[in-house]
């Protein structure tokens, strides 16, 4: 299947500039070259437009830059809506986490029964009620479960985009009050750091997958937010937290999602190459994807 890359300059989800130039970044660690070493066929579709406005500071509870991230939202629904029209792989880059809506809304009228992997040290579960900084790249699952600002949930005139028992959080260490309600309320299976010490990367993903595929999904996307990993791999993050995954163990994680062959789509956010050392974030990235994708050493 030929993979089409789509590159969403954003950084209106949050009020750290430089996210926005993501795509760039990544696009420089080799991301094309190294796909096509592995045999796949890529098409770089080059980059959403996204508007440059001076990125506003939060006024308390109101949502930052709510127009802007509608805008980047519908362009990307339509965008993605059309690869996956077109048979082809939607691999998107961020921008910051909020992008998330705008893939979802893409996604969700091709699918049933969508399993989604998300990969982050937060549950990204808030809404306008309990958000405790404003931002919207904090709430995009709650968004695409159909619960929050209304204009941003009814992006595509359709919700809600998945099913809250079809997502799996991989990572979480930093979980808001309103959040962890929301995760009980609608159960959503989470694996926190905690379970990751203690089962060890094999047997969560061997959950993981095991749990989607009883649900019988119809595909399966992966979101994967770079600060899921410990800051100590990826700093170039706007919210950095402590304590969160190894490089070897997301590896691990990436070539059983490979092996499973269920994956259908996914996206990789949140490298910010101003807050990185070197594009080491980006560099990351890359090498995730070459394991996501099936590169091996022998
Ligand atoms: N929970 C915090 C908030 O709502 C942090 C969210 C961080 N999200 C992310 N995609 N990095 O503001
Ligand atoms: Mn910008
Ligand atoms: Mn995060
Ligand atoms: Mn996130």
């Amino acid at each position: 299947k030929t993979i089409s890359i789509i590159g969403v300059p954003t950084d209106y989800g949050q009020a750290r500039r430089g996210v926005d130039m993501g795509p760039s970044a990544i696009r420089y660690a080799g991301v094309v070259e190294r796909l096509e070493a592995i045999g796949h066929t890529v098409q770089d579709q080059g980059d959403i437009r996204v508007s440059q406005k001076l990125v506003k500071a939060a006024i308390d509870k109101q949502l930052l830059n709510l127009e802007e991230v509608i805008d980047v939202s519908t362009s990307l629904a339509n965008r993605v809506h059309e690869v996956v029209a077109e048979k082809k792989f939607p691999l998107v880059f961020g921008g910051d986490h909020s992008i998330a809506i705008g893939t979802f809304a893409g996604l969700g009228e091709h699918y049933k029964n969508l399993g989604v992997i998300w990969f982050d040290a937060h549950a990204d579960l808030n809404t306008p009620d309990t958000t405790p900084s404003g931002n919207i790249h904090g709430m995009p699952l709650a968004v695409s479960i159909g619960i929050g600002d209304e204009r941003l949930v009814q992006i595509r005139k359709y919700a809600p985009k998945i099913k809250s028992k079809n997502i799996v959080i991989i990572g979480a260490r930093s979980v808001d009050p309103g959040e962890r309600e929301l995760i009980h309320e609608q159960g959503i299976k989470v694996y926190t750091m905690h379970e990751i010490d203690r089962l060890g990367m094999t047997r969560v993903m061997e959950n993981a997958l095991a749990y989607l595929k009883g649900l019988a999904v119809d595909g399966l996307h992966l979101s994967l937010d770079l600060d899921g990993l410990d800051p100590l791999y990826t700093p170039g993050v706007g919210t950095p937290v402590p304590g969160g995954m190894t490089y070897r163990e997301s590896h691990l994680a990436m070539e059983m999602l490979q092996e499973s062959g269920m994956l259908t789509s996914a996206e990789f956010v949140e490298v910010n190459p101003i807050l990185d050392e070197k594009n080491k974030t980006a560099d990351v990235a890359v090498a995730l994807i070459g394991s996501l994708f099936g590169e091996t050493l022998v």
